[in-house]
């Protein structure tokens, strides 16, 4: 995989998990504590919608566990400005309801959840540290993190950022997130809870800054 945003690597960095449901705020906050400590930042969402544009787009079935577990262990994801599988850019449909709609089931496959998360500890041992938002970041990825956050926010506050995807939508992926048998999105030992419902960004990432 090639990159996404700051960091050369070899220095040492923080290394911020970040975990939390749909529309939490993983990664307007994860974006700016990024910036805010000229670190890299990770968004392992976007790989997991990566591998699912591949499965539809090579007219895999998304619930053939061996088929799609081959798709994601053949593809090349970069993680630049712009998201690339194997040269074409996905950016934005990988944000498109069909991604939406298969991403979860994508995602709760061991085989593709194997591949990623090297790929994901890879980034980080390259970048010498950076955040990383997703759903098993604190639990599977990085659990010895210097930093471990989860991310919540109100049910409704949370439907009104993914107005685009639609609350059905959003909750329905929760659902299968969370009760998946696979790395299941849930508290980690030793995260800290941040609600972000009534929070601006910059007094998060002050707050936070100050837990390093
Ligand atoms: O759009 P939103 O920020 O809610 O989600 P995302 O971070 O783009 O992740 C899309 C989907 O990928 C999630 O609904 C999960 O099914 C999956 N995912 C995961 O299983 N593990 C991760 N570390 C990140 C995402």
């Amino acid at each position: 995989m090639t990159e996404q945003s700051a960091g050369s690597g070899g220095q040492d960095k923080p290394t911020i998990a970040i975990d939390g449901p749909a529309g939490s705020g993983k990664s307007t906050l994860s974006r700016a504590l990024g910036q805010k400590l000229g670190i890299g930042r990770l968004d392992t969402g976007a790989m997991y919608r990566s591998v699912a544009w591949a499965v539809l787009d090579q007219g895999v079935d998304p619930s053939d566990v061996d088929a799609v577990a081959d798709v994601a262990r053949r593809i090349d994801i970069s993680m630049g400005d712009l998201v690339t599988v194997d040269g074409t850019d996905v950016t934005e449909a990988i944000r498109q309801d069909p991604v939406n709609h298969a991403v979860s089931l994508v995602a709760a496959n061991p085989g593709v959840r194997q591949v990623l998360v090297e790929r994901q500890r890879e980034w980080v041992v390259r970048h010498g540290g950076g955040v990383v938002e997703g759903r098993d970041i604190c639990s599977v990825v990085l659990p010895d993190a210097d930093l471990k956050i989860y991310l919540t926010a109100s049910e409704e506050e949370r439907a009104r950022r993914r107005s685009d995807e639609g609350a059905s939508s959003v909750a329905r992926r929760d659902r299968l997130d969370s009760s998946r048998t696979v790395s299941p999105l849930a508290v980690a030992e030793g995260a800290r809870v941040v609600d972000t419902t009534d929070r601006s960004v910059d007094e998060l990432v002050e707050e936070i800054v100050t837990w390093l």
